[in-house]
């Protein structure tokens, strides 16, 4: 018999982010520290994939995504690239199931057309599967860039003005936004990176212009429900200004609570 666990935070769901984005970093110095092969932490750390959706889940976050695998990982030794792949394929395999009955949609954002063919069959028909679930909306970016997103973007909305459907003065911010991966959810509030780098590596750079950044020296298969709780305790004691003054923010939550 399974027991399901309920992670409970102290912390008021006002102030629980509503997106989370993780750059999943240090699966092969997991390994390397262990002499494994790299290819034993990239395994480890779908196991931690899975508790730390599943405690997205419980926590009642709306949306968490997830970099897989970088349009820049391409330059990686061809074998463990390969044996990504094969991890990629199978866990989507024998999660999505799984995924499914917890109301889990899930969506694959990047260029997928670079994917073997079998891969992007597989994707297209975990997100079918999922593609009316109303629990925790779980992205995957894979093969993706966040200056790839913007190029796309920029080329959709390129159409338009060519087929004479807007005018360049049209476009704004807004508009552009409408044509990026996830411009149906809310642009992350918490951005975390474990692994101990503190940069983006090209991930969501459109998405990211306001996130509250945490960075962690776990690496990924270390990372537990422990630390990503600590991560988003840290979020909820942040004040986000968006421009405005800290006695600006003081006064809209006391006339809130009013
Ligand atoms: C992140 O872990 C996973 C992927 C990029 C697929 P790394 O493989 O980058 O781990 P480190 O940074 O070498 O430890
Ligand atoms: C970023 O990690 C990509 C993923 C976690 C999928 P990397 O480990 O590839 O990033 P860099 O190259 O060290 O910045
Ligand atoms: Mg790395």
């Amino acid at each position: 018999m399974s027991v399901k666990t309920s992670y409970k935070l102290d912390i008021p769901a006002e102030k629980l982010p509503k997106h989370v984005a993780i750059i999943m970093d240090g699966n092969g110095r997991w390994a390397e520290h262990r002499s494994l092969p790299r290819f034993s932490g990239h395994r480890a750390g779908v196991e931690t994939l899975r508790s730390i959706v599943q405690m997205s889940g419980e926590l009642g976050i709306q949306s968490l995504t997830l970099f897989a695998f970088s349009s820049e990982n391409w330059r990686r030794p061809k074998k463990e690239v390969g044996l990504l792949m094969e991890l990629f394929m199978t866990a989507l395999g024998r999660e999505v199931t799984k995924l499914h009955e917890t109301g889990v949609k899930l969506n694959v954002i990047g260029d997928l057309a670079a994917f073997p063919a079998k891969l992007q069959k597989r994707i297209k028909e975990s997100m079918r599967l999922t593609k009316n679930n109303v629990g925790l909306q779980l992205n995957i970016a894979a093969n993706y860039g966040g200056k790839w997103d913007i190029v796309q973007a920029t080329k959709k909305v390129a159409e338009l003005v060519k087929n004479g459907e807007i005018d360049s003065a049209d476009i704004t911010e807004e508009l552009l936004n409408d044509h990026l991966s996830m411009s149906d959810q809310p642009e992350p509030d918490l951005f975390i990176r474990t692994g101990g780098e503190q940069r983006v590596s090209n991930f969501l750079i459109w998405q990211l212009a306001y996130s509250e950044l945490y960075f962690t020296r776990a690496l990924w298969p270390d990372f537990d429900r422990d630390e990503y709780a600590k991560a988003i305790t840290s979020f909820a004691m942040r004040q986000r200004r968006f421009g405005r003054t800290g006695a600006q923010i003081l006064e809209s939550e006391q006339r809130e609570n009013a």
